[in-house]
């Protein structure tokens, strides 16, 4: 069988990524462009400075991604894209360099979901064994996925506010360690004592996860410390607040492999890369005896490998985009 190869581009947030993959598994070259240190002065990213940034960078992450790979334009069989969701300026540059390539060398367009993305990111270097359930945890996304197939997507279960990512972010604000928080929040965590009382957030029968009330909790606790003159321990804070991410994600996703009788879990997004949560699935997956995997370190955050992953799948069941594709702020993906 003739090797297929994608191009992926992905600029949904504040990384300029390019990639080609082969067979939706084989990573050929990546290149990604992290803003990070721009936006960290910020204290967050700022989409204006984003897009920016993303129309400076993108046609040399492409020429770069191109150039280092060996692969001529002409042995591409598709360009693979993020349209959504993410924030507009962004994904619009992508998104135009992405038609302008289709365009120019008479490639098909492949729309990516930015999520769906992230799920495939398992499926670089070793394929996705089904049914599985997938745990997605990123900045703007906190779900659990049941997958029977490439690309069945039925939601069980997610946030009704905010989402994980955003939770870790805005905690490490409030302690005042900075940006980005969520690994400098996994970091202290593991040299802290759970020490602090937090809640677990709807710890009830269903599948549905809240962060917005324990967000709440701990920046009342650091409040109410202040007002007593009393000075927070920052690494107890942040494993006592792990603490409890964890058993919220854990305890629900562990009973739904369990109704839904799924043997492979595996976790996507950004929240994936922290070692808390990657820890504590895999004692759970030794006790409970199902199989778990996570994407290696440099695809949990934004990459184009995970969208030019997707992208291959969506291409081999004939999914193709017009260049009337526009991006979209917010998307479902199910
Ligand atoms: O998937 P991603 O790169 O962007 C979105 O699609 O949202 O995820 C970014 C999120 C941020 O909230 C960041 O703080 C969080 O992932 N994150 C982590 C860790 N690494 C990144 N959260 C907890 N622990 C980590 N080690
Ligand atoms: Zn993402």
């Amino acid at each position: 069988m003739k090797d297929v190869y994608i191009l992926g581009i992905e600029s949904s947030c504040d990384e300029t990524s390019v990639s080609i993959v082969k067979n939706g598994c084989d990573e050929i070259n990546t290149v990604i462009l992290s803003q990070i240190d721009i936006h960290t002065l910020y204290g967050g990213v700022v989409p204006e400075i984003a897009s920016r940034n993303h129309v400076k960078d993108i046609t040399f992450v492409i020429d770069k991604c191109l150039r280092d790979s060996g692969i001529e334009m002409d042995m591409i069989d598709a360009v693979a894209v993020t349209y959504g969701p993410g924030l507009i300026g962004s994904l619009l540059v992508g998104l135009e360099a992405a038609k302008t390539i289709a365009y120019v060398y008479d490639k098909p367009l492949i729309p990516v979901h930015h999520i769906a993305g992230h799920i495939y990111a398992n499926n670089i270097g070793h394929e996705l064994k089904f049914p599985l359930l997938s745990l997605v945890i990123s900045g703007g996304h906190t779900e659990l996925i049941k997958m029977d197939d490439h690309l069945s997507f039925l939601k069980i279960g997610g946030t009704l506010d905010d989402a994980v990512g955003e939770c870790y972010d805005k905690v490490a604000r409030v302690v005042g360690i900075g940006y980005p928080g969520g690994p400098l929040v996994d970091k202290l965590a593991h040299t802290g004592n759970v020490s602090y009382h937090l809640p677990i957030p709807m710890n009830d029968d269903s599948y549905n996860f809240s962060f917005s009330g324990l967000k709440s909790a701990v920046i009342n606790l650091v409040h109410n410390e202040e007002q007593r003159g009393n000075v927070i321990n920052k690494e107890d804070l942040c494993a006592s607040f792990q603490d409890v991410v964890v058993k919220s994600l854990v305890g629900k996703t562990v009973k739904a492999l369990k109704e839904y009788n799924i043997n492979n879990l595996i976790v996507a997004g950004g929240v994936a890369a922290n070692k808390g949560i990657r820890d504590a699935f895999e004692k759970e997956s030794l006790i409970n005896e199902f199989s778990f995997s996570f994407p290696d370190m440099k695809y949990c955050t934004d990459n184009a490998t995970m969208i030019a992953a997707c992208g291959y799948f969506l291409y081999k069941k004939g999914v193709r985009a017009g260049l009337d594709l526009n991006a979209k702020s917010s998307e479902k993906l199910f």
